[in-house]
C-alpha cells in the first residue's frame, strides 16, 4: 500500500542543521533509505519535504483522496498549526515523528496539535523514528 512520508520546514536541512539535535544524516540519504524501507515492508513509499504550508496541506489532501497513509514531521508547524491539524485529520491515518525529543527541549516544542488523532507518536529516536512508523503501519490491518 501507498505511504506518503511528509517532512515539513527545515527537514530539507537534515545532516548540516544542528547535528547534535538531528543527527549527520543528509535528508537525500534518509529519502533514499525510507524508500528502501518501505521495500522491504511492502509498502510503496515516497519522500516529500516542503517549507510551504499550504504546499503540505495539499499534500494531505492527496493523501485523504488516495486512501494514503502519512507518516508526518510537520517540524514546528506541529506546534502551532491548526490548517495542518486539520488536514492530517482528513488522512485515514498518520504517525507523528519528530526525529528529536521535544519534550527535553524549549517548552513550545513539548505541545503538538497534531497528537490527538494521530495513529502513533515517535519522538527522539533519531531519523530511525522514519523506519518505526512505518513498520508500525505496516502492521495495522489494511
Ligand atoms: C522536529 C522538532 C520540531 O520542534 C522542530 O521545529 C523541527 C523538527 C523534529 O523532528 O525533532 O523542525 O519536528
Amino acid at each position: 500500500s501507498k505511504v506518503l512520508v511528509l517532512n515539513g520546514a527545515n527537514l530539507g536541512r537534515l545532516g548540516s542543521r544542528q547535528p547534535e539535535v538531528y543527527g549527520g544524516t543528509t535528508y537525500a540519504e534518509l529519502a533514499e533509505h525510507l524508500v528502501e524501507t518501505g521495500r522491504r515492508l511492502g509498502l510503496d513509499v515516497e519522500v516529500r519535504q516542503t517549507e510551504f504550508e499550504g504546499e503540505l496541506i495539499q499534500w494531505l489532501h492527496q493523501a485523504a483522496d488516495a486512501g494514503a497513509d502519512v507518516v508526518l514531521n510537520a517540524g514546528a508547524w506541529t506546534h502551532y498549526s491548526y490548517a495542518i491539524a486539520d488536514a492530517a485529520a482528513l488522512v485515514g491515518r498518520y504517525v507523528e515523528v519528530h526525529i528529536s525529543n521535544v519534550h527535553a527541549r524549549e517548552g513550545f516544542r513539548a505541545h503538538s496539535v497534531l497528537s490527538a488523532k494521530a495513529a502513533g507518536i515517535i519522538v527522539g529516536c533519531g531519523v530511525g523514528g522514519y523506519d518505526l512508523a512505518l513498520a508500525h503501519l505496516a502492521s495495522l490491518p489494511h
